[in-house]
C-alpha cells in the first residue's frame, strides 16, 4: 500500500489496546458473575471484536451478525436487512453488541429495536468509534472507545471499497483515494 494513501494514523495500535483494556476492565465490572452473548456486527467490527474479548475476563458466548439500514429519511423510521442472523435465541439472555463505529446512528437504531423484540434481559451496545458530529437517530451506546471528528476513518476493521480492513491502527484516509 502507497503510505500516500493515509493522511494520517489517528489511533495507533498502542492507544487502542490501551483502551480496550480500559473497557474491558469496566465491561468485567459491569457483567460480573454473568456470560453475555457477545454478538460482532460484521464485518468493520471483527478486528475489534476479536481484540475486546480477549482482552476481558467475562466469559462470553460469540454471535455474528450483518446488517444494514435503509429507508431512512428525516425521521429514524428506517428498516432494517439482514443479510446473516444470529444462530442462538437471547430471549432472557444479557447481550452485547459489538460495533465499530457509530455514524448516523441508523444502523444501531434499527438493530436495537429489533433484538430488543427478541426480550433479552439487558442490551447494550459497545462501539470502538462515535461520530456524534454525524447523528441523526437518537441512539448512544453505552460504552464508547473512542470519540472522533467527522473524518473519513479507515482500518482496523473499517474500509473504504473493501480495503484498509487489515491496518492495525485507526487512520484518515487521503482525500486522493475517494475524490479521483
Ligand atoms: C458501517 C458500520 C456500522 C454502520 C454505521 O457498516 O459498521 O454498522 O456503517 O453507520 P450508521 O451509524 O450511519 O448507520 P457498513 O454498512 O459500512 O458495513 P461493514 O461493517 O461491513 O463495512
Amino acid at each position: 500500500m502507497q503510505t500516500s494513501e493515509i493522511e494520517k494514523v489517528l489511533i495507533s495500535s498502542e492507544e487502542i489496546a490501551k483502551r480496550i483494556k480500559e473497557v474491558a476492565a469496566q465491561l468485567d465490572a459491569d457483567y460480573k458473575g454473568k456470560m453475555p452473548i457477545a454478538i460482532c456486527i460484521l464485518k468493520g467490527s471483527v478486528v475489534f471484536f476479536a481484540d475486546l474479548i480477549r482482552a476481558m475476563e467475562t466469559p462470553v458466548t460469540v454471535e455474528f451478525m450483518k446488517v444494514s439500514s435503509y429507508g431512512f429519511g428525516t425521521t429514524s423510521s428506517g428498516k432494517l436487512s439482514v443479510s446473516l442472523d444470529i444462530l442462538s435465541n437471547i430471549e432472557g439472555k444479557d447481550v452485547l453488541i459489538v460495533e465499530d463505529i457509530i455514524d448516523s446512528g441508523h444502523t444501531m437504531y434499527a438493530l436495537k429495536n429489533m433484538l430488543k423484540t427478541r426480550n433479552p434481559a439487558s442490551l447494550r451496545i459497545i462501539t470502538l468509534l462515535d461520530k456524534p458530529a454525524r447523528r441523526v437517530s437518537e441512539i448512544s451506546a453505552d460504552y464508547t472507545c473512542f470519540e472522533i471528528e467527522d473524518e473519513f476513518v479507515i482500518g482496523y476493521g473499517l474500509d473504504y471499497a473493501e480495503r484498509y480492513r487489515d491496518l492495525p491502527y485507526v487512520g484518515i484516509l487521503s482525500r486522493s483515494v475517494y475524490e479521483n
